[in-house]
């Protein structure tokens, strides 16, 4: 098959990344397209506004919503370690390998997966004409011809790249017809009209609360940031994406409500967003883990991934602040004495933008200033449903609502 391939950050995906892919796919020189969120881009490290697993997600259920097809999205940047050069990124996705996995796990006939393949870089004309300057132009073009866009009106200085490229490089160049429209992510981010944005990502977004003050990090470390998108890439190999995004949710509402209540927005970060980060892990692995950092005081099956989480966390993460390790091991029972971070976390868990289960706006509007009232509406709704659903509180919650005076 035809193989093209487009990469990019799509932080937020817009009108334009999506004309691009229709128009590629309707040029008929390819059969299929890949479309590969960016990790850890050698211009961008750490700088874009959501860390991956957001942006893997955002544009699966924006193709799927448009109802695109032919075209499938790749996670394969991160299993890269380091910068994702696009000569590295193309020589894994190119591997008969991962190639056939991928479009097997995507339901194409066996047939077609296992022939040999044509790919195809898709770039807009602007790249086109700085290619030369690229990490190792030369090894993207053993991996793949380049697939260039022109809109009407820039044909010339598209021919003119690709006739540069071709001479210099003698690598194969096509070009295809761009309809569509002009627009870019960081224009659409600073003036926030996302009128150019299709309605899946709109939904998806407003879902997530993203893009908004909350989200922006500001007042946390480029360290702790760091330490985000990279908890975020190392915990898609243990969690599903829904799981993944309610706890990198957890971690942003936790940065927020530190940020009210003047606890340390890094730790808020980080904690809430790997409060969960153990909950997928088979459960005799759970067990373990959680007697590594607390003993027999956890024997409920479901509440074992909140210790476990702490010493996941410590050995493969290396987090070794025990505030944080605490305020993930008591996230879902609470305790007596529990400090603000503990607080912050246990609230940010249960009241999360993409939580629905009942009706929060009360809870959500008393987070906003009065955490303790906001824990007491919280722990009366939990308490609720375990008694209706007969199970015993956890003697630490019941410390946690003597302290709050329930
Ligand atoms: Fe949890
Ligand atoms: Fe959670």
């Amino acid at each position: 098959m035809r193989i093209g391939i487009y990469g990019g950050s799509f932080d937020p995906v817009h009108n334009g990344h999506i004309a691009m892919i229709k128009s590629a796919l309707k040029s008929g020189i390819v059969d299929l397209l890949i479309v590969i969120p960016s990790v850890r881009n050698n211009f961008k490290l750490y700088s874009n506004k959501l860390p991956p697993p957001y942006r893997l997600v955002m544009m699966k259920e924006t193709i799927e919503g448009l109802g695109i097809k032919n075209c499938y999205v790749s996670d394969v940047e991160f299993g890269i370690d380091g910068v994702s050069y696009t000569s590295v990124v193309l020589a894994k996705l190119t591997s008969k390998k991962y190639i056939r996995e991928f479009l097997l796990s995507n339901d194409i006939k066996r047939k077609k997966a296992e022939e040999d393949h044509e790919f195809f870089w898709v770039m807009g004309s602007d790249t086109l004409a700085t290619f030369e300057t690229w990490y190792k132009p030369e090894d993207i073009l053993k991996h793949a011809a380049l697939l260039a866009a022109a809109r009407p009106g820039d044909d010339t200085d598209v021919e003119k790249a690709a006739s540069s490229i071709r001479k210099n490089l003698g690598g194969k160049v096509e070009i295809f017809r761009l309809d569509g429209v002009l627009c870019s992510s960081s224009e659409i981010l600073s003036t926030g009209d996302f009128s150019k944005v299709p309605e899946p990502t709109r939904e998806f977004i407003a879902r997530h609360a993203l893009y908004t003050e909350n989200t922006m990090l500001s007042g946390v470390s480029d360290e702790a940031k760091k330490q985000f998108f990279e908890a975020s890439v190392w915990m898609s190999n243990y969690l599903g994406s829904k799981r993944l995004l309610h706890t990198l949710n957890v971690g942003y509402l936790s940065a927020h409500l530190a940020e009210v209540f003047g606890a340390d927005k890094d730790k808020a970060l980080i904690a809430g967003a790997l409060h969960d980060c153990a909950k997928e892990l088979p459960i005799e692995t759970q067990n373990k883990l959680a007697k590594k950092y607390s003993g027999d005081l956890f024997t409920e099956k479901k509440l074992l991934h909140s210790p476990a989480g702490s010493t996941f966390a410590k050995e493969e993460l290396g987090i070794k602040d025990k505030e944080i390790l605490d305020a993930i091991c008591y996230h879902t029972t609470g305790r007596g004495d529990m400090n603000l971070l503990e607080k912050i976390v246990y609230l940010a868990d249960k009241i999360e933008p993409a939580r629905t289960y009942t009706d929060l706006t009360p809870i959500r509007n008393a987070a906003e200033k009065d955490l303790d009232s906001a824990m007491r509406m919280t722990a009366a709704s939990v308490k609720d449903k375990f008694v209706s659903q007969g199970r015993d509180i956890h003697p630490l919650t019941e410390l946690m609502m003597k302290d709050l005076k329930m």
